[in-house]
């Protein structure tokens, strides 16, 4: 049984892992990196860090063409519901887990923002620990750099963690992060989807070889992972 992660451009990213495929923060219509259209996308379980458009926009359409299974924090799950009809939904909150067929998911804190499009409160913004029978997988979604990243992740299989800068971490502060997880390997996230987050990831990746004992794995969008 092995777990297949793929990188589907900016924050979003798919799992596959005991026959469920998994999609997290799908942003793909107004992504201009994105390897997939959007009504390509399958999903059984759609996880969603945060309110902002580049992370809801999609996941409401996908829910409601595959019968998905959205999983959010309650304010983000309760306005996908009546806004915009999605009718399967998993709310939790940080500090929160559950259990689903893949693994179990748990919500831990981001510092970030999370206004809904329309300006709803998307309540707080989070990012998601998943334990899943090959690996625990940290992704750190959108978020600045923070110590509690070590109680909450340490010494995970994989680590996401956005390298863009301006809107999240840049290097400076991803490579801090990998020093306080000490991930077996880390794989970075939210760069090089428009020119404000622009960022050399090979460059950071010889960066975490030399400063930590993680392995970085660089991917291009549509490119895979096996754990
Ligand atoms: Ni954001």
């Amino acid at each position: 049984m092995t777990t297949k992660l793929t990188w589907l451009g900016h924050g979003s990213w798919s799992i596959e892992t005991t026959g469920q495929k998994i999609l997290l923060d799908p942003f793909f219509s107004d992504s201009p990196t994105s390897p997939i259209k959007v009504d390509q996308a399958m999903a059984d379980f759609i996880l969603v860090s945060h309110g902002h458009f580049d992370y809801v926009a999609d996941a409401a359409v996908i829910a409601k063409r595959t019968g998905a299974t959205v999983v959010a924090i309650y304010e983000i799950c309760d306005w996908l519901s009546r806004v915009h009809g999605v009718e399967k939904t998993e709310p939790m909150n940080l500090g929160g887990s559950i259990q689903l067929p893949f693994g179990r998911v748990k919500m831990t804190p981001a510092l970030h923002s999370s206004t809904l499009p329309d300006g709803a409160s998307g309540g707080n913004p989070g990012g998601f620990l998943l334990t899943l029978s090959t690996a625990r997988i940290y992704f750190a979604c959108d978020t600045a750099l923070f110590s509690d990243m070590k109680l909450h992740a340490a010494g995970v299989d994989l680590a996401v963690l956005p390298i863009g800068d301006r809107y999240t971490m840049g290097p400076d502060d991803a490579l801090e992060a990998v020093k306080l997880i000490q991930p077996k390997r880390v794989i970075p996230s939210h760069y090089n989807t428009w020119p404000p987050i622009e960022q050399n990831a090979q460059a950071w990746a010889d960066r975490v070889r030399r400063a930590t004992s993680a392995e970085p794995i660089v991917l291009q969008p549509g490119e895979s992972a096996t754990l």
